[in-house]
């Protein structure tokens, strides 16, 4: 062991990551794998986007910015929660980060002292134990469940409040279940956290993607949240923009402020190019979403349609381009089934226990490949579940 390895700060714990490497091992040994596993667009980012990026390039756009990000993208994210969401932050209160996934960090260093509890919708996007556990803090897990389509209930939350809960992780539509919190649920939840004096991290990376029979709403447009609500969003998801690294926080002004030091050590500003990416996504036309949107429904209902002719439930997936897939009447666990189903059917798909479900009879699938492929994906799934029968 390296005196590297053996000076590490207890912050760095050994997460066994070693499924996914196998799996991914696998994968790359392996010809014409359908992938269904990450939750990367299999579209390109629209090119009026990229060609905005080009420009700033151009025009030698390629220096710091301010540290909570450009002006002009600020105020096009303060603009954009105005009017799709009712939330009314103004660009003071908005940070620019390298994804969703820096605000996640941030969010939590501003939050989370060692020993503070943070409750997490779940299964989860298990960056948040990540996070929480690097600022010494405890993530607690509020399981949902299939029989109530995935939504967070809020007598489960109140069930896991200890004198140590500081705040709830809300991520809806959810990352890996699809389960979009209905309005009324959100109206009780905020409540709830008005009552116990909970701050809400609300995740809303996934907040355009919303298909028919779902609503969405910002926990933080309801009286008295906003002053107790960090909003995160982002670009990755909705304008396929996942290696562009954009994202952002929205929170009240004093929050943001002294989040803004630890924002500039971080890395000082999301790469500028990219930020003038972000602000043509949000100010130009907005055909390429819902052109994408329209695609992704599409998958959506095949697969919801087609897994139920399998004898295969689920959650109803109201958002983002995940379906949870319960698996338990093949009999296997999700892993195992996951490895049998890449080595005999060469489909890759992830399974709960990479999102935290110890109850691991579930699978997620990402609708993240053209239809074409995707029958070719179900074909594929239902001669390994034939042999195994
Ligand atoms: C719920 C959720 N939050 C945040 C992220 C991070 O997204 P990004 O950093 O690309 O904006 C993801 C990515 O999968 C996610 O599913």
């Amino acid at each position: 062991m390296s005196v590297l390895s053996k000076r590490l700060s207890s912050r760095i714990v050994d997460e066994d990551v070693s499924f996914r490497t196998r799996m991914l091992e696998i994968a790359a040994g392996l010809d014409d794998v359908i992938a269904m596993g990450r939750g990367d667009p299999d579209f390109h980012t629209p090119p009026h986007i990229v060609a905005a990026a080009k420009r700033a390039i151009d025009r030698n756009e390629h220096h710091y910015t301010h540290p909570a990000g450009l002006p002009a993208l600020r105020e096009a994210i303060a603009d954009t929660l105005a009017r799709e969401n009712g939330l009314t932050y103004t660009p003071d209160e908005v940070i620019v980060t390298a994804g969703v996934q820096e605000s996640i960090m941030l969010t939590m260093l501003g939050l989370v002292d060692p020993g503070d509890e943070v409750l997490i919708t779940s299964p989860r996007f298990t960056t948040y134990d990540t996070a929480v556990g690097l600022c010494g803090g405890v993530p607690v897990p509020v399981p949902t469940f299939e029989r109530d389509d995935f939504a967070l209930l809020p007598a489960e939350i109140e069930a896991r409040l200890t004198p140590r809960s500081k705040a709830l992780v809300l991520v809806s539509p959810n990352n890996p279940t699809g389960a979009v919190t209905p309005p009324a649920v959100i109206q009780e939840i905020a409540a709830l956290a008005q009552q116990r004096d909970l701050i809400v991290v609300s995740d809303e990376i996934y907040a355009k993607l919303i298909y028919e029979g779902a609503e969405h709403l910002s926990v933080g447009s309801l009286p008295g949240m906003k002053a107790r609500t960090v909003t995160l969003g982002g670009f990755s998801k909705a304008y396929a923009m996942t290696g562009w690294r954009v994202g952002y926080l929205a929170a009240p002004e004093d929050f943001v402020r002294l989040l803004t030091e630890p924002r500039h050590t971080l890395s000082i500003n999301t790469s500028t190019p990219s930020q003038f990416a972000a602000l043509a996504a949000l100010t130009g036309p907005q055909d390429a979403v819902s052109e994408m949107l329209a695609e992704y429904a599409e998958r959506r209902g095949y697969l919801m349609r087609v897994l139920k002719e399998m004898g295969l439930s689920y959650g109803f997936p109201g958002g983002a381009f995940y379906i949870y897939t319960n698996i338990s009447s093949t009999g296997l666990r999700a892993p195992a089934f996951c490895e049998t189903l890449l080595r005999d059917g060469r489909v890759l798909l992830f399974p709960g226990s990479m999102f935290g479900d110890e109850d691991d009879v579930y699978v997620r699938i990402s609708y993240l490949q053209p239809l074409a492929r995707i029958e070719e994906a179900v074909e594929r799934m239902a001669q390994v579940i034939a042999v195994r029968a």
